[in-house]
């Protein structure tokens, strides 16, 4: 099996081998309901997570294929299909394709999910880009020996999601008569939903999102020195906020709907990260 550092290697390799591209520039990571952005690409080679040697997610929604296409000057790797902490796999299988993707060039990484709205302007159907994080599952990524090769034992966490790649995700939206909204996101590990307690507790600390992914890959990219930009699509409201109850088939219904606006911002956006 070899060391982390090792198989994210060969992982890289088998990247570029089998795309026969020295680099990829940026990854982005399709949340749940988004991963058909991917198939849906004109031009685009698909790389089974399988003969990658990445993780095979199991969460509905999610596939399990990485598609390598241009947009403009960019190489973009897109991984349809992410394992979740909640899957049990552990951290190091939440992270392995960001980080394989960072070893084979990506320097910018674009992370999306779908994600519960506590915050008053939060509705569902927005997009939202991620400002911050407030990890309060207890786990992290770097949790155990730090292996100087992919980043230094304390990365600083001062700015996670990197401003100037929210304000060209601003000027995109803009482009294509879109607005971002910007919040605070809150991970707990889940598979539960939030209760409304922890909901409370949310909004009181300042988020303005809940989710259960996200943090572990923005984590360790920026424990490997890549660029992040964060984007929520807000689904419904969070626990106690709205009459309804939670459920996985109305959190896959509405990222569904709002597949054809997140297509348009990114054909706009990927370009010109
Ligand atoms: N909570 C956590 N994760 C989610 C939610 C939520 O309300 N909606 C979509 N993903």
């Amino acid at each position: 099996m070899g060391d982390l550092y090792s198989r994210l290697q060969a992982a890289a390799a088998g990247i570029r081998r089998r795309t026969g591209l020295e680099a990829h520039d940026v990854v982005v990571v399709l949340g749940s309901g988004l991963g058909d952005y991917g198939r849906t690409l004109e031009r685009s080679q698909a790389l089974p997570y399988a003969e990658l040697g990445f993780p095979i997610p199991q969460a509905i929604g999610h596939g399990g294929t990485a598609y390598s296409a241009q947009f403009g000057n960019h190489q973009v790797l897109l991984l349809a299909g992410r394992v979740h902490a909640y899957e049990g796999l552990g951290m190091e299988a939440v992270t392995f394709p960001v980080r394989a993707a960072i070893l084979a060039g990506a320097r910018q990484v674009v992370l999306t999910n779908a994600a519960g709205g506590c915050g008053d302007d939060i509705s569902p159907g927005d997009l939202v880009l991620m400002t911050d994080h407030l990890n309060m599952s207890g786990i992290s990524p770097l949790l155990g020996m730090n292996d100087e090769r992919l980043g230094p034992r304390f990365p600083d966490m001062t700015d996670v999601y990197t401003p100037e790649l929210r304000a060209k995700a601003h000027a995109a939206a803009a482009a294509v008569g879109q607005k971002l909204k910007e919040a605070i996101y809150f991970w707990w590990h889940g598979p539960m939903f939030e209760t409304p307690a922890e909901v409370r507790m949310a909004r009181m600390l300042g988020a303005g999102l809940v989710g259960m992914s996200t943090v572990p890959e923005a984590t360790a990219a920026r424990h490997m020195g890549a660029e992040v930009l964060g984007l929520s699509l807000c689904t419904n409201r969070a626990a106690g906020l709205s009459a309804s109850r939670l459920s996985a088939d109305e959190v896959i219904e509405v990222a569904n709907a709002a597949a054809d606006r997140v297509r348009a911002l990114f054909n706009q956006l990927l370009p010109v990260l």
